[in-house]
């Protein structure tokens, strides 16, 4: 990183020759808040992790969560489970009024650790996710191929309505966390309950949704959770979770809810869905390939400069808070790129994807709010945040074939330090120059990079 006080740079003794485009940041304009960004070690994953030897541990929690060699990220996504030893609730009580048996390994594969660990690097932002509610709660007895919560909207079954029940379970889930020392910030109750599969899986749409959340809010506030903020409904894609939000805010609950939940598997978010609601891209991946590492080869599904595409669309054109990737590390899982970070057991390896996500993590941190922008420069989207410690960032993604420079001017800040970061094919988060001229930044954003500005304002 380079810091220059009202430097300047000889372009031509650089070899660079391009013009500048400005891009003008209006600082007080403020948009979304930014809650960060993360990934889930769901479904055994963490105890996996958990399980690796110190070393690649280690290296394992800093590619996710450190801020100087890592992602930084500040959210992670944790499975609430549904059934056997994985469930807080196994067996049936016999009616939803009955006494629950629950039970408590404080490990939930592996969660409470990864949890733990997370919390050590900062971490306050945990979202702890049912994919299903137990078997016996659902219509067809199983907590998986679908299914509904007994009781929600159209959905009757003779063992009586289960929808109280379920809450109970959810809050106890939260408490249990609690008694470890871990504070499950945002609380959901559905995954892809639009899909039926063979694994954890309960249909709703909106209004049956809709048909439970009040009883949900009521439970956490009678256990004195109410801030635990409520998440709806982990679509399967933006499509869905736009009809979704429709039902749910012609219903009124907009009210009980603090976030609308999306994943990206049949489209990415990339247009303003109207709520007052935060939105949450909360599970993305390539399923499609092999583990790669690559930046940009072909704009590949497994390429970091893909999903650094897809998270700046994101934020910039669908209004996301935050950008959640499905799993971060795994652990001898060539045959996928689902996830950020592979271990063999020995090495740890990271990949483009897992830069995308940093050169947003790292300096957009929570609570910052997204700022205006005007200008704009060709193949290169430019989003600007202020942290909440007054800094000002901005992420430039160049996904054409040609370099930029670009000039950042800015309204309202002014900036005593500057310094740059890239991502492209050779460089990981590299620090590089970066000219500021009283309240105007320039830098080179070369072809298929991200180029990330942090500035520090005058004190
Ligand atoms: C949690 O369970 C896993 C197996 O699922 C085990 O490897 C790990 O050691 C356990 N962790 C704790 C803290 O008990
Ligand atoms: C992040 O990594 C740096 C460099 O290895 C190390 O000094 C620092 O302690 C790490 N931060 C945390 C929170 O572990
Ligand atoms: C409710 O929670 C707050 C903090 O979250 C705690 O200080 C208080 O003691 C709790 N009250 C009860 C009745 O558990
Ligand atoms: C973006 O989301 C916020 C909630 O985080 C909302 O208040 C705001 O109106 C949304 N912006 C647009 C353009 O819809």
């Amino acid at each position: 990183m380079f810091n220059v006080k009202a430097a300047v740079v000889i372009w031509a003794s650089i070899g660079l020759s391009l013009a500048q485009t400005q891009v003008t940041v209006n600082v007080g304009s403020t948009l979304q808040k930014i809650d960060g960004f993360g990934v889930s070690q769901a479904f055994g994953r963490a105890a996996e992790f958990q399980a690796l030897a110190e070393g690649p541990r280690r290296k394992g929690l800093d590619y996710l969560f450190n801020t100087t060699t890592g992602a930084g990220f500040t959210i992670i996504r944790n499975r609430i489970g549904s059934k056997g030893a994985d469930s807080i609730l196994p067996n049936s009580p016999g009616s939803p009024t009955a006494d629950p048996k629950y039970v408590w390994d404080r490990n939930d594969s592996g969660q409470v650790w990864f949890s733990k660990e997370a919390m050590g690097y900062g971490v306050k932002n945990i979202y702890a996710d049912a994919w299903s509610a137990p078997g016996f709660m659902k219509t067809n007895g199983n907590e998986a191929n679908g299914g509904y919560l007994c009781g929600v909207t159209g959905q009757t079954c003779s063992s009586g309505d289960w929808r109280q029940a379920f809450a109970n379970m959810l809050a106890q889930y939260v408490k249990y966390y609690q008694e470890e020392g871990i504070q499950v910030s945002h609380l959901g109750f559905l995954n892809e309950p639009d899909y039926t599969t063979s694994y954890s899986s309960m249909r709703s749409d909106g209004a049956q949704a809709a048909s439970f959340i009040p009883t949900l809010s009521k439970t956490l506030q009678s256990n004195n959770l109410s801030s635990v903020a409520l998440a709806c409904c982990d679509n399967m894609g933006w499509g869905t979770t736009r009809t979704t939000a429709s039902a749910l805010i012609s219903a009124g609950m907009e009210s009980y809810l603090t976030l609308l939940t999306s994943h990206n598997y049949n489209g990415d978010p990339n247009s303003v869905i109207s709520t007052r609601l935060k939105t949450w891209q909360t599970e993305a991946c390539d399923l499609q390939s092999r583990w790669c590492t690559t930046w940009y080869s072909n704009g590949g599904a497994c390429e970091g400069l893909t999903w650094a595409g897809k998270i700046a669309t994101g934020i910039l054109n669908a209004n996301l808070s935050a950008y959640i990737y499905w799993q971060g590390v795994e652990v001898n899982q060539q045959q996928a790129s689902s996830y950020l970070v592979l271990s063999d057991g020995t090495e740890v390896f990271p990949s483009g994807r897992l830069w995308a996500m940093a050169m947003w993590s790292r300096f957009i941190r929570p609570g910052a709010y997204r700022v205006a922008t005007s200008g704009s420069v060709s193949g290169v989207s430019v989003g600007a945040f202020k942290n909440t410690d007054g800094s000002v960032v901005g992420v430039l993604t160049n996904t054409g074939g040609s370099s930029q420079n670009v000039k950042l001017a800015l309204n309202g800040f002014t900036p005593n330090a500057a310094g740059a970061w890239l991502t492209d094919n050779s460089h990981q988060v590299a620090g590089v120059e970066v000219t500021l001229d009283g309240s105007a930044v320039t830098v080179a954003v070369p072809a298929r990079s991200v180029v990330t500005v942090k500035l520090t304002e005058a004190s």
